[in-house]
C-alpha cells in the first residue's frame, strides 16, 4: 500500500509523479498545496518551475526534517506545516492563487520501515500505527476495545473474512498479557489456518487498525471538502488512493459534485444550478507497466482528478451521510 518507489535503495521515487505533474501543470505557475508531503517527491518537482509556490503539510513531524532542507533553497516559495489535511481551511491563504491541491494517501516506505511506528507486521515491540497528531494508538485499540468493536474494525476497514475469529482470540489472549506487534501477528496466524492469497495473513487486519487509529475515513472526507473550498476557479484537485474504500470515497465525492442531473437521494446539496467540479476523465489513472515493473508497491495506486469550475466556496455535500457507517466505526475511537 505504500506509495514510495525504491528500485534503487538510495533513491526516492513518488508514485505516478509524471501523471500528477502533467495534470496540475506547474509550468504555468501558481500556488500548489501538497497535502501529503512525505519525503517531498511531488513538492520538489513543482519547485523546479520558478514561478511556483508550494505549501506542504504532513501529520508526521518527521517530514519536517526534509522540509527544512528544501526550505534552505526555496525560502520564499516553500512553506511546511505539521498538521492534518482535514484542517486545510486553517491555512492562512489570503491572496494565494491556488492552482492545485493534491493528496498521495497512506504512508511512505520510510514510515513503514520505522519500527517505532509499528506499521509493518515485521516491526518489533509495542503496537502503535500513529502517523502523527493522533488521539490513541493501536496498543489501546487491541488491548481495550470490545469483541464487537474489534470485529467491526477488521471487517469494514480491512475486509477481513475471519474478523470474528481474530477478535475472539485477541480477547482471550489479552487477559494473559499485553499484546504487542509480534503477538498480534501470531494470533492472526494461528486463527487463519490456510493462506491461499498472495498477501500476508496479517495485511488486512493491519490495514484496518491503521485506518482506525489515523481516522483515515473522516480525514479523507474532510480533506476533500476543504480542498475543494480553498481551490480557485480552474484549479485542479488530484488524489492518489491505495485501497478500494479510499477510491470509493474519492469517486463518489468527485461524481456527486460534477453532476447535477442525478435523481439519486444522494444528490449533492449545492445551492448552484451548475455543478461545482468538472471531470475530464471518469476512469482512474493507474501506473504504467514501466512503473509497475520498477515498483510492485505501486500496483494498487489509482489517480483521480477534477477541475473546479467556479469560485464558489460554501457548498454542502452529502458524503458524510453516504459513508456514515464507516464514520460511526471510527467514532468508536472516542471511547479511548
Ligand atoms: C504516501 S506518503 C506521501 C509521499 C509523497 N508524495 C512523496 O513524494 O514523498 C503519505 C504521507 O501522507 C501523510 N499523511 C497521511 N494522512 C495524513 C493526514 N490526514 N494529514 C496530513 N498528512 C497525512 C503521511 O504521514 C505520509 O507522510
Amino acid at each position: 500500500m505504500e506509495a514510495t518507489i525504491v528500485s534503487d535503495k538510495s533513491k526516492h521515487y513518488p508514485v505516478l509523479l509524471k501523471e500528477i505533474i502533467s495534470i496540475i501543470s506547474p509550468q504555468y505557475g501558481g500556488t500548489f498545496i501538497d497535502c501529503t508531503f512525505g519525503q517531498g517527491g511531488y513538492t520538489k518537482e513543482i519547485l523546479k518551475f520558478s514561478n511556483t509556490k508550494v505549501i506542504a503539510i504532513d501529520r508526521d513531524i518527521e517530514s519536517k526534517k526534509i522540509a527544512d532542507q528544501i526550505k534552505k533553497n526555496f525560502a520564499d516559495r516553500f512553506l511546511f506545516k505539521n498538521m492534518k489535511f482535514s484542517q486545510l481551511t486553517n491555512l492562512k491563504l489570503k491572496n494565494e492563487n491556488i492552482k492545485g491541491v493534491f493528496f498521495d494517501l497512506g504512508y511512505s516506505l520510510n514510515q513503514m520501515k520505522d519500527h517505532k511506528k509499528g506499521l509493518s507486521f515485521t516491526s518489533k515491540g509495542q503496537l502503535n500505527m500513529k502517523l502523527g497528531l493522533n488521539d490513541f494508538s493501536a496498543k489501546e485499540v487491541i488491548n481495550k476495545l470490545s469483541f464487537n468493536d474489534l470485529q467491526k474494525i477488521f471487517k469494514y476497514f480491512g475486509d477481513e473474512k475471519d474478523s470474528k475469529k481474530i477478535a475472539n482470540k485477541i480477547i482471550k489472549e489479552r487477559v494473559k498479557y499485553e499484546i504487542n506487534t509480534g503477538d498480534l501477528v501470531n494470533i492472526i496466524d494461528s486463527v487463519k489456518k490456510r493462506n491461499n492469497s498472495k498477501i500476508h495473513k496479517s495485511t488486512k487486519v493491519f490495514q484496518a487498525i491503521r485506518i482506525f487509529v489515523n481516522r483515515e475515513i473522516s480525514e479523507l472526507i474532510n480533506g476533500l471538502i476543504n480542498a475543494t473550498k480553498i481551490l480557485k476557479k480552474d484549479g485542479v484537485l488530484a488524489v492518489v488512493t491505495f485501497h478500494s474504500l479510499e477510491d470509493k470515497i474519492v469517486k463518489y465525492f468527485f461524481r456527486s459534485l460534477s453532476e447535477n442531473k442525478s435523481i439519486s437521494r444522494y444528490q449533492p446539496k449545492i445551492t448552484q444550478s451548475e455543478p461545482l467540479l468538472y471531470m475530464t476523465e471518469r476512469k482512474s489513472i493507474i501506473p504504467s507497466k514501466k512503473e509497475l515493473n520498477e515498483n510492485v508497491a505501486s500496483r494498487s495506486a489509482k489517480l483521480r482528478f477534477v477541475i473546479k469550475k467556479k469560485n464558489f466556496f460554501n457548498f454542502d455535500s452529502d458524503i458524510f451521510e453516504k459513508f456514515k457507517s464507516f464514520i460511526e466505526i471510527e467514532n468508536i475511537g472516542n471511547e479511548l
